[in-house]
């Protein structure tokens, strides 16, 4: 039996989000700026060293992969990568976090690759609204790849939504109704403050999930469930629908204790925490040592007693992580 990931407060991990680039196609306001530099090329690994970081990592008993970006669609041959992974004995689970809008040609073959499941982020069903959110996207595109990834044979699709007080509040009971009707599940992330963006002061726009639980609560009475996906969000589900309602709650950081999760940077740097800078670099052992894996192993090992307990987010105060989230890894 190979070596188990476990961190210096006892908690194993065994979930991986890889993102795969820090580049997308949308300009989401709460996630970047309006004029975003983003990696030069060589600084980002080749989907083989993304492959070996997955592979290593499964052999050291990871068990579930979340391809993340940026968008991890608008990377080239990304299906390839999902094949591959897929294809890794101990893994139980890939998935992957997308904004939906190339699934509508993507989705089958992703499906067919071995994608297991899929979360699509979608903060608007209004048109006008939804392009204004992302700056450029448009949401006939992501309707259209929710439909695809239905016809795929996806199950238990998940919506992410980012409510902002006074952007788009006003659809929470809207967004429940869509997935009850489409039969999807939702989860509501709270804004973290990731990044220094120019479209709006976080603390304006900041808005909890006990409150849009309790809005959401007065219309269809949510019952906690029981099931666990091995992510953050705390799940209901509403007594006339097979539809889960999530909260992913970063602001209450209820989510530390039981934290399973890394990250790995399309630059190669292990993030041990989300709201944390500890970090270590895997590409340079990586290539330096291109036939011999130990060196990865030992900086992936001696890294882990750096995963911090728990992380700190203040809106009120300049971000104090100034990486954006398309640089984590979302
Ligand atoms: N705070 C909360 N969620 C964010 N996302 C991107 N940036 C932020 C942020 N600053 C979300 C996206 C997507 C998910 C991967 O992360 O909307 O749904
Ligand atoms: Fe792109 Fe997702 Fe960031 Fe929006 S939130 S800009 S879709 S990476």
């Amino acid at each position: 039996m190979t070596a188990r990931l476990i961190d210096g407060f006892g908690r194993e991990v065994n979930y991986v989000r890889l993102s795969v680039t820090d580049r997308c196609d949308f300009r989401c306001v709460y996630c970047m700026s309006e004029d975003m530099q983003f990696l030069p090329r060589n600084q980002v690994l080749s989907l083989e060293e993304i492959y070996r970081v997955g592979r290593v990592l499964v052999e050291l008993g990871v068990k579930k992969i979340r391809l993340t970006g940026g968008e991890p669609l608008i990377r080239q041959n990304i299906v390839w990568l999902v094949e591959k992974l897929a294809a890794l004995d101990g893994l139980q689970e890939l998935t992957m976090t997308t904004n939906g809008s190339r699934l509508k040609t993507l989705a089958q073959p992703l499906k067919d690759a071995g994608l297991d499941r899929i979360n699509i982020s979608l903060d608007s069903l209004q048109p006008t609204r939804f392009h204004e959110i992302t700056r450029t996207g448009h949401l006939s595109d992501v309707l259209a790849g929710i439909e695809a990834a239905q016809q795929a044979g996806f199950q238990r699709i998940k919506l992410n939504t980012v409510i902002l007080r006074h952007r788009n509040d006003d659809e929470i009971l809207d967004l429940v109704d869509f997935v009850r009707q489409q039969q999807l599940d939702l989860a509501f992330i709270e804004e973290m403050p990731l990044g220094d963006i120019n479209d709006h002061q976080r603390a304006d726009t900041y808005i909890s999930n006990e409150e849009v639980r309790q809005r959401i609560a007065a219309a269809h009475p949510l019952l906690a469930a029981l099931d666990n996906t091995g992510g953050p969000a705390r799940y209901y589900r509403m007594a006339d629908s097979n539809s889960r309602i999530g909260f992913i709650s970063p602001h209450s950081h209820n989510f530390c204790g039981d934290c399973n999760r890394v990250r790995v940077t399309v630059e190669g740097r292990l993030l041990l925490c989300l709201g944390n800078e500890h970090s270590a670099d895997l590409r340079s052992p990586m290539r330096h040592n291109v036939d011999n894996d130990q060196p990865l192993i030992n900086t992936i090992m001696q890294a882990l007693p750096l995963k911090p307990e728990r992380h700190y987010f203040n809106v009120d105060e300049p971000p104090q992580i100034v990486r954006f989230m398309n640089m984590t890894g979302g």
